[in-house]
């Protein structure tokens, strides 16, 4: 004659296999291991039992409840792994998969790219410096002292504390002496800001690429060299380029650069591109001063410099007819660069 424990068993487990959903199974879990469900009942009839008996009882009764817990457990896990399969087969994998938009490179980063690369193959390296700049280093150590006209022409944007939105990557020039004694040769690309009234030509904020090369014996001739090769990488082997007299307070003496090429839509026209010069010893001297020593002797090392404008290079190559769209994000300008 079996005991009423294993009864209890028997009964349970059938009615957990019969189970067919959750919620059965839950009522079932309540019916016999809830509080008052039958086999915690048995618990409380243990109180009652002879002395002899309970230790026989209260390991039956142990064995029927691990055996029930654990038939519940496996069921549960059934109806889990049921719902899981279900939502598996709602995924159609024969169906084509979402397609991705490709991207392309931003006109002015694939002129920024076409640049750093005829200029690395001339060994040029790359050097950086901050947007947010002190006076120091974008107007006095540049030879260009507070009542300097040229601090009119570049005014830019001030922050309270009195630093300022850089106008020029020439800064690079100064912070890369200041960190590195010569030989240089290095180039600088980044943004530069301006209190510009907008127009097709000009924008607030715009791209130079910052050039320095200090040697010894260095002459116009080297930096004339330089940018004849480079407006020719950039702008086709029969492009001109045109030297003419300018001023700049940091390179004595100071030339604008100009271009005409027939390859391009501006065809016989000459473009300015680029100011340069050779560099004035008093940036020398400020740079020695900030030292503390005189490892940029004007009497031993001389140097050449130059700063590209970027947006307007990339107008000309790409014949862009407004500086303006560089930053509208409007994707039917961008698609025609992809
Ligand atoms: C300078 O900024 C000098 N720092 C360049 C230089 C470097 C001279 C080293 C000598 C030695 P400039 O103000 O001319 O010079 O600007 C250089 C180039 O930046 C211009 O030829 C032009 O292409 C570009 N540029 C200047 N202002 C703007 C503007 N508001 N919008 C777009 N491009 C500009």
């Amino acid at each position: 004659m079996s005991h009423p424990l294993q009864d209890l068993q028997s009964a349970a487990l059938a009615e957990i296999t019969a189970a067919a959903d959750e919620q059965t199974l839950e009522a079932t879990r309540v019916k016999f291991l809830g509080r008052s469900g039958s086999v915690s009942a048995w618990g409380e009839q243990m109180k009652t039992l002879a002395k002899e008996e309970k230790p026989i009882v209260g390991k039956l009764l142990n064995e029927v409840r691990t055996a029930v817990t654990t038939a519940i457990e496996a069921r549960a896990q059934q109806f889990r792994s049921r719902k899981e399969s279900g939502a598996l087969a709602k995924i159609d994998i024969s169906l084509p998969g979402a397609p991705h938009e490709i991207g392309a490179l931003h006109p002015l980063t694939q002129m920024l790219e076409r640049s750093i690369e005829i200029f690395r193959r001339m060994g040029f390296a790359l050097a950086d410096g901050p947007d947010i700049e002190d006076e120091w280093h974008c107007f006095d150590a540049l030879n260009t002292p507070p009542d300097h006209p040229a601090r009119t022409e570049q005014d830019t944007f001030y922050l309270p504390d009195g630093r300022l939105l850089r106008t020029h990557t020439s800064t690079v020039q100064i912070r890369t002496m200041q960190s590195a004694p010569p030989p240089i040769r290095v180039i600088a690309p980044g943004a530069a800001y301006r209190n510009e009234e907008v127009n097709a030509t000009h924008s607030a904020q715009f791209h130079q690429i910052e050039g320095l090369y200090v040697d010894q014996n260095v002459s116009v001739a080297d930096l004339k060299g330089t940018l004849e090769f480079f407006m020719r990488e950039l702008f086709g082997a029969e492009t001109q380029v045109q030297f003419r007299p300018h001023h700049f307070p940091f390179t004595e003496p100071s030339l604008e650069v100009y271009v005409k090429s027939k390859a391009l839509k501006s065809g016989e026209q000459w473009i300015e591109v680029c100011g340069c010069g050779v560099v004035h010893p008093a940036v020398f001297e400020a740079v020695n001063k900030a030292r503390g020593d005189k490892a940029y002797d004007p009497e031993k090392w001389s140097g050449y410099a130059f700063g590209l404008g970027m947006d307007r290079l990339a107008m000309i190559l790409f014949d862009i007819p407004d500086i303006r769209l560089f930053a509208q994000n409007d994707l039917r300008f961008l698609r025609q660069f992809a």
